[in-house]
């Protein structure tokens, strides 16, 4: 697929938390604790972790005292005031708001300040207390990441530094067998376009001043956004579909840990730069403002990727040859294989029923120019796009996405 994909003499760096993954991992908790010298554990879940019955299978037998925190749907830095603990470690157990939280919570215990100032990149200054992330869902892969995503002024920020990176991942897929479909489906589109924006970031050689956050794609971290993809997409439609389907729950488990891997090493590119916009600006999940943005966002990489495009839709099984029409062209045409992966993603997002537009999560025309605006000061994800991001193209593109 990449036959030039050598490594060159650039420089990369990858990291990763240690992994245990396997049904019933989460009860190796205390010997990763004991491991990681915690003996006053602060477990940051929310409250339907814990009606759901998890957060008791995960920390109910636990040997030591416990602290329990609820982490916000949203997380905001507002949250954070006067966070004070004799803690000595974090246990997440949770989504990506439980997990993101207690990043930021272990800076702070650490560091103190406010959780404004951690926004941005590298701006913890120093180690920070053990953290154990167990997910519960299969989407974000905030336990592979050294990123938090939290809200400030009611824009969601990031906050990206080595230091926030959990130390060890427990995933457990038995946690996810119980996730209703509509967070199943959102949380695992997510981890879909982690795996497909990764794999078709920015190449690392073109990301100036590198060692930083994200690298870019590069031959480290593309096995893993394949895998990964390959993982995600053959199992999300099955779990959506049937939740009792433990097999693509675990697929989904592993193919989420790895895509929050690879776009942790790679980075991510417009979809999730769109995505942001959009939920800021509605009050709709990330999952959903992903699938809203999703065509826009690969149409406008197109002109940069359109022979990558054609390999993966391959890889998927999805190349009909035809880019869904019925003129008949051959599997060497790169353009009818590019169709046949925009085609597929929006098989995909339909078969699990999310929107698939600006206006179905409701921005209209007259928006354009805010979307524009707020997704062009995404830096971050704008860094690691694979095509340039101009701001007449993207108007450009936005509009056809209201069309
Ligand atoms: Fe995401």
């Amino acid at each position: 697929m990449h036959r030039n994909d050598v490594p060159d003499g650039t420089a990369l760096t990858v990291r990763t938390p240690d992994l245990r993954f396997g049904d019933g991992v989460a009860a190796d908790l205390p010997d990763v604790l004991d491991e990681l010298g915690v003996e006053r554990p602060i477990v940051v879940s929310d409250e339907g972790i814990d009606a759901a019955g998890i957060l008791d299978t995960v920390v109910g037998s636990l040997d030591r005292d416990v602290e329990t925190w609820y982490a916000a749907t949203e997380p905001s830095t507002a949250d954070f005031g006067g966070l004070t603990t004799d803690g000595d470690g974090f246990v997440a157990v949770g989504g990506g708001s439980c997990i993101d939280t207690a990043k930021l919570a272990a800076a702070l215990s650490a560091h103190g300040g406010s959780a404004r100032a951690y926004l941005g990149v590298g701006r913890v200054p120093g180690p920070v207390a053990p953290l154990v992330a167990v997910p519960t869902t299969s989407g974000t892969g905030s336990q592979a990441t050294q990123t938090a995503v939290i809200s400030h002024d009611g824009v969601k920020r990031g906050a990206s530094d080595e230091y926030l990176r959990p130390d060890v991942a427990l995933v457990d897929p038995t946690l996810t067998f119980s996730l209703p479909r509509g967070q199943t489906a959102r949380s695992g589109f997510d981890a879909f376009v982690h795996a497909l924006e990764s794999l078709l970031a920015r190449d690392y050689r073109q990301v100036p001043e590198r060692p930083i956050t994200y690298q870019g794609a590069n031959p480290a971290s593309r096995p893993l956004s394949e895998r990964a993809l390959s993982l995600v997409h053959g199992g999300l439609e099955g779990v959506v579909e049937n939740g009792e389907d433990r097999a693509a729950r675990r697929a989904m488990s592993l193919g989420s840990h790895l895509a929050g891997v690879a776009f942790s090493i790679a980075g991510l590119g417009i979809v999730h730069a769109l995505a942001s916009t959009l939920g800021g600006m509605t009050d709709r999940s990330h999952g959903e403002c992903l699938a809203a943005s999703i065509r826009v966002g690969l149409a406008y990489n197109r002109p940069a990727k359109e022979a990558e495009y054609a390999a993966v839709a391959d890889s998927l099984g999805a190349r009909n040859g035809d880019g869904g029409d019925d003129d008949g062209d051959d599997h060497d045409d790169p353009a009818a294989g590019a169709d046949d992966l925009l085609a597929e993603c929006d098989r995909l997002r339909e078969a699990i029923g999310l929107p698939g537009s600006f206006a179905a999560v409701g921005c209209d025309r007259s928006d354009t120019d805010q979307v524009v605006e707020n997704t062009l000061i995404q830096e971050r994800r704008l860094a690691t796009n694979p095509r340039k991001v101009s701001e007449a193209d993207l108007r450009e593109a936005v509009l056809a996405g209201f069309e």
